[in-house]
């Protein structure tokens, strides 16, 4: 992926990267072609992907967003009691439209607010509606994709900073990468610094593969974009009526897994290749790991970061975690 590079037509105070698809065509194509076939999970999220991703938020098979708000507004007075945090720069990795903290701002009480998004334009638009209504928190927005490369600005307080990772991303992670990714926060932490992060649990299958296959069917639409944005980018000519969305829960990895599975036998065309599936073929597109309170404290651990404490309520199907450099 791209660094952050600074663009000349952004505010002095606002750094955005390059175009996230340079040179992601020709590895898109060559992942097509191996034996478990996939798609990297960052392409589910084009312009209409991160729309249908947003009404996923707002269904009511999709417990993990309503759950996480729950427990925060639940556990909120004990999470500033754990370990202080205000006069902090708080780092939103995955800012989005910047809501989810800003609903904080008022117990965090940080003194400079920095949000980390792929998306520079969209930070940009939701900063400038924050910046009025919190005149005494300073405001950064920062168009990077983080999950590569924890590049923050210079100039940016080191310690103490407030690293918030919410939605339970970290689950789209694998292992390895969960761990780097942790071990890149950690560097960027001083002693007094804080993580403030939500992992989702492991629970009912049912209740797993409900969330991830809704009744609605915009899971499926978002799985299945995939293609579209594919057809545009890599110039492949995926015909959507040939796929269908699967979305299982395997136990033993602990993951949900989203394929896109033929429905019947189908060839793919590009520039250069093609790729034949048979009737019954899946494509990869999406792992979402769930873990317990145990198996998350110790992958913190593994990253040199500490669980201060951590919460579960209101149904244990989500994990809080509060977390302090080793
Ligand atoms: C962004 N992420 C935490 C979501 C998840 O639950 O793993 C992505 C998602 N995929 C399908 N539904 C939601």
């Amino acid at each position: 992926m791209p660094e952050s590079t600074p663009s000349e037509a952004a505010p002095a105070d606002f750094e955005t990267s390059s175009d996230l698809h340079t040179d992601l065509d020709r590895s898109v194509q060559q992942l097509l072609l191996d034996e478990r076939p996939s798609i990297p999970p960052r392409f589910l999220y084009d312009e209409l992907g991160s729309r249908l991703f947003e009404v996923i938020t707002a269904l009511p098979d999709y417990y993990p967003t309503r759950t996480e708000a729950a427990l925060l507004e639940s556990s909120i007075a004990d999470i500033l009691a754990a370990r202080p945090v205000a006069g902090s720069t708080m780092i939103d990795l995955g800012a989005g439209n910047c809501a989810k903290a800003a609903a904080l701002f008022e117990h965090a009480r940080p003194a400079h607010y920095v949000a980390v998004d792929v998306s520079a334009d969209f930070l940009e638009q939701a900063l400038s509606q924050l910046r009025p209504r919190f005149p005494d928190i300073e405001m950064t927005g920062v168009g990077t994709d983080f999950s590569q490369l924890l590049d923050l600005p210079a100039g940016i307080a080191a310690d103490p900073r407030l690293f918030f990772y919410p939605g339970s991303s970290i689950g789209n992670f694998s292992r390895s990468e969960a761990i780097e990714f942790l071990k890149s926060v950690r560097a960027a932490m001083g002693p007094e610094s804080t993580l403030w992060i939500t992992a989702d649990l492991d629970k009912d299958p049912a209740v797993l593969e409900r969330a991830y296959d809704d009744e609605l069917g915009v899971t499926a639409a978002f799985n299945r974009n995939v293609l579209l944005h594919l057809n545009r980018v890599a110039k492949t000519d995926f015909e959507l009526a040939d796929w269908r969305h699967v979305a299982h829960y395997d136990r033993a990895a602990m993951r949900i897994q989203m394929h896109l599975e033929t429905i019947r036998a189908t060839t793919v065309h590009w520039p250069g290749g093609e790729r034949r599936f048979a009737k019954g073929d899946r494509l990869h597109t999406e792992n979402s790991h769930k873990y317990t309170v145990e198996s998350f404290s110790e992958l913190l651990a593994i990253a040199g970061l500490r669980t201060v404490e951590h919460w579960t309520a209101p149904e244990d199907w989500m994990g809080f975690f509060v977390a302090a450099p080793a």
